[in-house]
């Protein structure tokens, strides 16, 4: 059994220890906003935190998740209210979106430890890969949203969605569990 929070959850999973921690958060926790990518550790689509380091979920094993804090793009505002989702998605950063979940984890991450990083520091910060391409969006995007936290600078609020991911887990059926 193998114990440790996810979105200030207790968990326990009863699962091989050595399971990839992006298929526990997937197949036994619904939490498929974590996405599966390469698998291999390159394109950084399945990054999650845990304890506040901007982690490869593939890369790692729900044993080595044991008794430690991990939040999932579910989990990082309440309300989709972060900074960097409101800014995502007032100036349409995304495109196919397949990249963009992995993305503002490890920008989220970079902002909490530095909320006016330079393009240098960005690119050092962020190695995930975007197929279309969101680069140029993705480095204004945490600008503005490093402005935000600042208080240099307002977003018009986006709607709020209206549904949890527990709700849109059984209402939308290729979320549902089998
Ligand atoms: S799926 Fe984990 S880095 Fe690509
Ligand atoms: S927005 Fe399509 S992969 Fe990044």
């Amino acid at each position: 059994m193998t114990k440790f929070t996810v979105n200030d959850r207790p968990v326990q999973y009863r699962m091989d220890p050595d399971t990839p921690l992006l298929w526990a958060l997937r197949d036994a926790s619904n939490l498929t906003g974590t996405k599966y990518g390469c698998g291999t550790g390159d394109c950084g689509a399945c990054t999650v935190d845990i304890d506040g380091e901007a982690v490869r979920s593939c890369q790692v094993t729900i044993g080595y998740a044991e008794g430690r804090f991990v939040t999932t793009i579910e989990g990082l505002s309440p309300d989709r209210g972060h900074p960097l989702q409101q800014v995502f998605a007032a100036d349409n950063v995304s495109q196919c979106g397949y990249c963009i979940p992995g993305m503002i984890m490890t920008a989220a991450v970079l902002l909490k430890r530095n909320n006016d990083p330079s393009d240098d520091e960005m690119d050092t910060a962020i190695t995930n890969i975007c197929r279309c391409g969101i680069y140029p969006r993705l480095r204004a995007a945490i600008r503005r949203a490093g402005r935000i936290i600042r208080g240099e600078e307002q977003v018009e609020a986006a709607p709020p969605p209206g549904i949890t991911p527990e709700e849109a887990a059984r209402t939308v059926p290729a979320l549902r569990r089998l």
